[in-house]
């Protein structure tokens, strides 16, 4: 199958893609998913097969409405109407229970909730709108990889495995939505994001973090939590606040193989690095190290001599505690300083 990149001038064409049970990758402000029409299962299970995903772990459906999120709510509680009135469009995919017999148990993973999202991105409101239908979109990446960032990303993982991605260029924030689970009393974040706890409970009041890991064999609250997530080729090695760098430059340097170094622009300048070590910039600041993370990751993943990548941590707080969740399970929990 050819993929073809679709323009921002041809949503149209991609909207008739999905109408006809094809796969056509999306941007949002996060990242870029992987689109279905959530209403035909066929497609649905496409989407699955594409990313090599496993089949228990639920997909987000993505509108262009709240009336679209009617349509398959069993009912939408009154803080949760809030949260969307206050940060729709925009990063925060919010959990509610299903009606029933309305979407397929592929698109929820035969939970009885199914998380909605509502990005901030004309482009891909143009085409669910256009399409008629939600679009179910998990990100575009092969399972198990860093998200896609850049259309390119997304044709390096699934060209010739989907029909077409709509290039909007790289995506804004850069680390996927916040996952906030409201099918029960207590909200509870899944996956932090974007938008932050602190701006959540602004608007409703106390919530919880989850912090539980799930076991192999447990069905989890969040199916994506038992998966390995992000992991480059390469090991990754958090490099904490307070690490000496020129520690990790020597260490660097008694490497037989090639170090990647991600971190931030004023780090970089400071040291004077060994032949051996690439450079990755994370820019100025944690909105900026958010936005280029994953594409770093990805980069090194075309060089293979590079057998480690060192990258520095940010305080986990607001959109730091996103990056280094991701960040964490990108370098399967190890430290520079511990290894
Ligand atoms: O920013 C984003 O959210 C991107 C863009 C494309 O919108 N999408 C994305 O989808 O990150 P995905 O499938 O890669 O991650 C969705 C996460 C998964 O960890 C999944 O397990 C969880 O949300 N999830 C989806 N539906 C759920 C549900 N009903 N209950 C619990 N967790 C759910
Ligand atoms: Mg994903």
């Amino acid at each position: 199958m050819d993929t073809r990149i679709f323009h921002l001038d041809e949503i149209n064409q991609a909207a008739k893609a999905i109408q006809d049970g094809k796969l056509v990758a999306f941007p949002t402000e996060t990242v870029y998913g992987l689109g279905a029409d959530a209403t035909n299962e066929a497609a649905v299970k496409n989407v699955y097969l594409a990313k090599g995903r496993p089949s228990d772990n639920p997909l987000i459906v993505h509108v262009a409405s709240i009336e679209m999120v009617e349509k398959y709510a069993s009912e939408i509680p009154d803080n949760a109407r809030k949260l969307m009135k206050e940060f729709w469009p925009g990063s925060l995919t919010i959990i509610l229970n299903i009606k029933k017999g309305v979407l397929s148990k592929t698109v929820t993973g035969g939970l009885s909730t199914v998380a909605f999202r509502f990005p901030d991105c004309q482009p891909t409101l143009e085409l669910i709108k256009e399409a008629g239908v939600p679009i179910v979109g998990p990100s575009a990446n092969t399972s198990g990889k860093p998200s896609p960032t850049t259309a390119q990303h997304v044709y390096h993982d699934l060209h010739g495995k989907i029909a077409g991605i709509i290039d909007n260029g790289p995506t804004r924030v850069g680390v996927e939505s916040t996952v906030l689970d409201m099918s029960t009393d207590q909200p509870v974040i899944l996956r932090p994001g974007a938008v932050t706890k602190h701006q959540i409970e602004e608007v409703i009041g106390s919530i919880d973090l989850n912090h539980h890991h799930v076991g192999k064999n447990e069905t989890p609250k969040a199916p994506g939590m038992k998966y390995k997530h992000y992991a480059p080729n390469a090991q990754v090695y958090i490099v904490d606040e307070g690490t000496d760098w020129k520690q990790v430059v020597d260490w660097i340097k008694q490497q037989p193989f090639d170090v990647g170094m991600m971190a931030e622009e004023k780090i970089l300048q400071q040291s004077t690095l060994p032949m051996n070590a690439i450079q990755f910039s994370l820019g100025k600041n944690i909105a900026d190290a958010s936005a280029r993370l994953f594409d770093g990751l990805r980069q090194f993943d075309d060089q293979p001599n590079v057998k480690a990548i060192v990258t520095q941590a940010f305080p986990a707080k607001d959109l730091g505690r996103a990056y280094m969740n991701r960040l964490n399970k990108s370098a399967g929990g190890e430290h520079f300083a511990t290894k």
